[in-house]
């Protein structure tokens, strides 16, 4: 019996079927040999055509999907056929999120975890390894932290906090999640970069200094990880509406002068960054590893644009 955390009548809860349909041709005036032979072709094109564009039969680790981006991941990936696992340190947030995914219809497990810390990462992917038969096809690295201050401000625990938060976590998950990666023989994982790694953010820099490492990772991993299949991609946010980011979006002022720097004119939702999660998931996107790819509204490649609102 696995020790993970799980709501009680999650893991029996079969996902809801999802039913593809395909674009209706007529085949009435063709001859009947032909006819069969068009379908049968027709049939297998719409499979591998569903087949790419699906996660059916993949297992996920999404870390920090109580809320936010983390959260939006999880159901998106459920949505499209996954198995998902995911974790977070509020263990009655954690419960009530279970029981909503239970009550959606969605096969989705998760443990109490801070990955900040090495005991919990070893005890995560333990979970994992037993809920999954030792497979896993997802990882998608998404905590973070952040301690807005101008970095000569920061103290060498906040340093620590961040770093361990960030990036070491990731780090070390790569590291435990690899075997199980490797069984799957396409493995898939996305990191959850920002755009504070490609321009200067105020009271960013160390948290922007991680998010670099974590780019230079997913490019590394893509790397030495592809004789096994596996890919390695990140998405880079800029503001999304979460609640990481609610203190500082509280402010008027403050809103009105990310809107001006931001060609789309307005903050993003979490599941505009969960969709390229997904994608970038799929076999839809096989080809593609080692990316970072920015999901800002135009911020990260704005110049001399000053007002966009
Ligand atoms: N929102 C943005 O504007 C934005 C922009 C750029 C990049 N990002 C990045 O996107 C990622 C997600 O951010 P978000 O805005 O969705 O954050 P969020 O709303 O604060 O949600 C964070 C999630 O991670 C969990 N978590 C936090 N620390 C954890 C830890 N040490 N161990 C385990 N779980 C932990 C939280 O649950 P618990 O608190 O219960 O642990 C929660 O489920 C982060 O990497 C962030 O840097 C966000």
């Amino acid at each position: 019996m696995c020790d993970a955390f799980v709501s009680p009548p999650s893991l029996l809860i079969l996902r809801k079927l999802q039913i593809s349909s395909s674009p209706y041709v007529s085949t009435s005036s063709f001859k009947p040999s032909v006819r069969s032979k068009y379908r049968s072709v027709h049939a297998s094109l719409s499979q591998s055509h569903s087949n790419r564009w699906s996660l059916q039969g993949m297992t996920a680790l999404v870390t920090g999907g109580t809320r936010g981006i983390g959260h939006a991941i999880v159901e998106e990936l459920a949505e499209h056929g996954a198995t998902v696992h995911t974790c977070a340190r509020n263990e009655s947030e954690l419960n009530s999120c279970l029981k909503g995914w239970v009550d959606k219809g969605f096969e989705i497990t998760g443990s109490v975890c801070d990955v900040s810390l090495q005991h919990d990462r070893e005890k995560l992917m333990k979970d994992v390894s037993c809920l999954f038969d030792g497979k896993l096809y997802i990882l998608v690295n998404n905590v973070g932290t952040n301690i807005r201050k101008p970095m000569v401000e920061l103290t060498s625990k906040e340093f620590t906090t961040i770093m361990s938060t960030n990036f070491e976590s990731v780090f070390h998950i790569c590291q435990l999640a690899y075997p199980l990666l490797k069984a799957s023989k396409t493995g898939s994982v996305v990191f959850t970069s920002s755009v504070s790694a490609f321009v200067s953010l105020k009271s960013m820099t160390l948290q922007g200094a991680t998010k670099g490492a974590i780019n230079q990772l997913t490019r590394n991993l893509a790397c030495e990880w592809a004789k096994d299949g596996i890919r390695s991609n990140a998405v880079a946010p800029w503001y999304i509406k979460t609640s990481m980011v609610e203190q500082v979006l509280s402010k008027k002022e403050y809103v009105e002068e990310v809107l001006d720097c931001t060609p789309l004119g307005r903050l993003g939702d979490p599941n505009e960054v969960s969709s390229l999660v997904a994608f970038l998931c799929m076999p839809a996107s096989s080809y593609i590893t080692g990316q970072i790819i920015c999901v800002d509204g135009g911020m990260s490649v704005n110049g001399f644009y000053p007002k966009h609102v």
